[in-house]
């Protein structure tokens, strides 16, 4: 029996739970798991950023990110279908006193003059926008793709404007291997993305954050604010270096074009 109701509902393989009896692990708050350590560089490569790290959830990616990225009463934009305003139990109101502009996208894409007419410089009145986070692949619209010229025009109308941009990497795995583009080149220019290792990927627990430096420094002082800080991770970290394993059936699934 296949249970094709979601892609979260993928079991770890044989390969990832051995891969755990060997994994060297260290205490994570100290920065001392070498598993964990490594999976953090890799996907800081992966994505071409500084550094990232490594969290339970892709939730706790967004909220860090909007908690780094924003302070109370400023706004993020975002199309409306989008997984921070749906499905994040309002966490950017609680955790980071967020205004949020929802916009009406395309299968969950934004253009960018739309983009550039919802921006708010702020007054007395008026929240000032902050903050883009773009989805990719768009959830809601059935894993659409934003195509990498328009997801690179929405990031430069907002650097334009001194927004800090976010991507929703949960699924950007799928968008590398649909495009055939790396996962670097649909990061650039983006302050802050992140990809998960629970879905497409296969692993049972996992989110890596990437950023700049600075970003990361931040990140690491919220993550340890909401109780996200670990101990012998690498025993997670060791199931997400894994990857899912290689299909001898040369389709071309998600599944088996990754290889971590
Ligand atoms: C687009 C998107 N972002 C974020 C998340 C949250 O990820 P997690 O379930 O790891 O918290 C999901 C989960 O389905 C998602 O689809």
């Amino acid at each position: 029996m296949y249970d094709f109701y979601s892609d979260t509902k993928t079991k770890p393989t044989a390969a990832m739970r051995k891969t755990v009896l060997t994994a060297e692990v260290g205490d994570e708050q100290e920065g001392e798991d070498p598993t964990t350590t490594a999976l953090c560089a890799r996907v800081a490569d992966l994505l071409g950023k500084d550094g990232a790290v490594f969290l339970p959830s892709g939730t706790m990616c967004n909220e860090i990110a909007i908690r780094v990225h924003i302070r109370p009463g400023e706004e993020v934009i975002c199309e409306r279908s989008c997984h921070i305003v749906n499905f994040e139990g309002g966490a950017p109101a609680v955790l980071s006193g967020a205004m949020i502009k929802a916009l009406d996208g395309d299968r969950g894409t934004l253009q960018p003059g739309q983009l550039k007419s919802a921006i708010s410089t702020g007054s007395r009145y008026t929240p000032r926008s902050r903050m883009l986070c773009v989805e990719q692949t768009a959830n809601m619209a059935g894993g659409a793709v934003w195509p990498l010229d328009q997801i690179r025009a929405v990031c430069t109308v907002a650097k334009d404007a001194g927004l800090a941009t976010h991507m929703d990497g949960a699924r950007l795995m799928n968008a590398v291997v649909q495009s055939g583009r790396s996962a670097s080149e649909w990061c650039a220019g983006y302050d802050s993305c992140w990809i998960d290792f629970s879905k497409g990927l296969g692993a049972p627990v996992g989110a890596v954050l990437a950023g700049s430096h600075d970003f990361i420094d931040h990140a690491w002082a919220v993550k340890q604010q909401l109780g996200g800080a670990m101990r012998q991770s690498g025993i997670l970290a060791a199931m997400c270096l894994q990857g899912p394993s290689r299909r001898k059936t040369g389709r071309r699934s998600c599944i088996s074009q990754i290889h971590f």
